[in-house]
């Protein structure tokens, strides 16, 4: 590398009389003369930096040595899974699922996250569902195949990870990439308007590790109707830990559990608890057989819980558009920063001091804290700021509140 772009300098250099073999020498010397040098800079340099020789001289590995070492050293352990592996478990998840729902929707198509060894597939059809099964472990696929030949085109089993869906940047993603245009072009599902019913339900476990940045990225593709929401309100049915569900739903008033996400979800979506399960109910694929269960310090966390989150048919307004809802989650998450802050003083930050005046229209008493306004009244809030001519957007880019997005994301 460092000899041609050398030569290159050189060609760059020579007068353009000068004949071929020439040129070719001096490149070569004058890239070894190159060489060496860097290496006379090397030493030094080094010091500088407090590298200290060793006393003893160090036995250097071979190459295919070290490659093997880097190799074993950086071996990714499998990312943790949680499995539905008890028959019980699954019927009871299906039967929650069937809840409430009218005859024309006897046989839903369900979407099922990481089915692994397919018991919860196997309940769901047995129950009538058609079912489209995203695996992103090869391992399970062959297993997956052979009961979608038994069921005769009641099963599609797909090599993806449904949280992995649309990444945004393809270079960072383990294969297999997948987006959901092709994914669902694939399988024949079409897009229907936002205020149409479910066109699919969604069923999976939250990957542990990933929970918060996944249930992030799940409501702005929600918000933008992106990615999945494409194609209509698509219902997810999540496990997640049982504190992050306790966000989920948290009221005003919860001092350090109510927070942005629970404001951005219960804005955008009917929010159900339909099942929970203990963790020790599911299995794991630890190498230790252990059941990985995080710690929590503020809530208990006993259990996983099943929560359906279904897109509300009015979260879009004249005013809250999938243009500038980004807009309303930074205004709610610079509120939720701190629950403790004065409403009032945001607003008139904002609004070039005309807080006081947005409150009274909504009968919103002076005095009242960030943490204390319900979700209603922080999508009323936007609306009324957007359209009053006083909105002063410059703050959103006056701070780190778009860096926010991306590390949520
Ligand atoms: C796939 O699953 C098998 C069986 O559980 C496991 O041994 C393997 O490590 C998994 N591979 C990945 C990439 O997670
Ligand atoms: C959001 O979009 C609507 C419709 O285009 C517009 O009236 C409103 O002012 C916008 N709000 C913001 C904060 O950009």
């Amino acid at each position: 590398m460092l000899r041609s772009t050398a030569a290159m300098a050189v060609v760059a250099l020579v007068p353009p009389g000068l004949p071929g073999r020439q040129l070719v020498r001096a490149a070569q010397s004058l890239s070894s003369g190159l060489r060496l040098s860097v290496r006379g800079v090397a030493g030094p340099s080094k010091k500088a930096h407090g590298l200290v020789k060793p006393r003893f001289p160090l036995l250097i590995p071979e190459v295919d040595e070290t490659a093997r070492v880097v190799k074993e050293k950086t071996k990714p352990s499998p990312p943790l899974r949680r499995f539905i592996a008890c028959p019980e478990l699954a019927r009871a998840v299906v039967s929650r699922l069937e809840k409430g729902r009218g005859p024309e929707l006897q046989k839903p198509l369900v979407l099922e996250s990481e089915p692994g060894p397919g018991i919860l597939t196997r309940t769901l059809l047995n129950a009538g569902a058609r079912v489209i099964a995203l695996e992103s472990n090869n391992t399970f696929i062959p297993n997956l195949e052979s009961l979608k030949k038994k069921v005769d085109g009641q099963l599609e089993v797909l090599h993806c990870d449904f949280f992995r869906l649309d990444p945004v940047s393809a270079g960072l993603m383990r294969p297999p990439l997948m987006y959901s245009e092709r994914l669902f072009e694939n399988l024949g599902i079409l897009p229907v308007p936002w205020t149409a019913d479910i066109p699919l339900k969604v069923i999976g476990i939250v990957p542990q590790k990933r929970e918060r940045n996944l249930l992030w990225k799940l409501i702005y593709d929600l918000y933008e109707r992106s990615s999945i929401y494409k194609y209509g309100r698509i219902e997810l049915n999540l496990f997640v830990s049982e504190k992050e569900y306790k966000t989920l739903v948290a009221k005003p008033g919860e001092s350090r559990i109510y927070q942005a996400l629970s404001v951005i979800y219960q804005t955008a979506c009917d929010i159900q608890l339909l099942h929970m399960e203990p963790w020790s109910s599911f299995l794991t694929n630890s190498r230790n057989g252990g059941l990985s269960i995080p710690k929590s310090v503020l809530l208990q966390n006993d259990h996983l819980c099943l929560v359906q989150l279904t897109p509300r048919k009015d979260l879009f307004t004249e005013s809250l558009t999938t243009m500038n809802s980004s807009i309303f989650i930074v205004m709610v998450k610079q509120c939720l920063a701190k629950c403790k802050t004065k409403l009032i003083d945001k607003l008139n930050l904002w609004s070039s001091e005309s807080g006081k005046k947005l409150l009274r229209q909504l009968e919103i008493p002076e005095n009242i804290t960030t943490g204390s306004l319900y979700p209603e009244q922080y999508k009323a809030l936007f609306e009324i700021m957007t359209q009053s001519n006083e909105f002063d957007q410059s703050w959103l880019y006056e701070n780190d509140s778009l860096d926010d997005i991306s590390i949520n994301i």
